[in-house]
């Protein structure tokens, strides 16, 4: 089995955690860091809605607790028609780490997407703590 699809069968199996009363809608995400491990995460939901944590969020938050930040992929999977991306949040949140990270995506019965983080978010710092004298 390649690399990248031993990450969609490690976010395969996070997915199957996810807390997701109610949209109903599970996600798992794996994140390669350089060292070779792997962290996941599965989205888990909260009543409140908006305080709901991403899949990929939470693979995040595993990899940075156990002291890794150099990621090199993120795989994510769910039970759509077409692969999922991360959301809008996610990818900036990816791209704090590495905005040119690849990201593959697989739908449950094996429609697989491959993209760079920079092209789903092209300029990730632009605007942002960026004064017009470079300062
Ligand atoms: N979700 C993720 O966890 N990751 C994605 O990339 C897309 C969306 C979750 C959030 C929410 O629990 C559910 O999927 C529906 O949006």
């Amino acid at each position: 089995m390649d690399r990248n699809q031993q990450l969609i069968e490690a976010a395969i199996e996070a997915r199957k955690q996810a807390r997701v009363p109610y949209s109903n809608f599970a996600v798992g995400a794996a994140l390669a860091a350089k060292s070779g491990k792997v962290f996941r995460g599965c989205n888990i939901e909260n009543i409140s809605l908006r305080l709901t944590l991403c899949a990929e969020e939470v693979a995040v938050g595993a990899a940075v607790a156990a002291g890794e930040s150099d990621f090199t992929a993120v795989a994510v999977v769910a039970d759509s028609r077409q692969p999922v991306l991360p959301c809008g949040g996610c990818r900036q949140l990816l791209a704090e780490f590495n905005p040119s990270m690849e990201v593959i995506s697989s739908t449950l019965d094996g429609r697989v997407e491959r993209y760079s983080l920079k092209e789903l978010l092209p300029r990730h710092n632009q605007g942002i703590l960026e004064k017009p004298d470079g300062r």
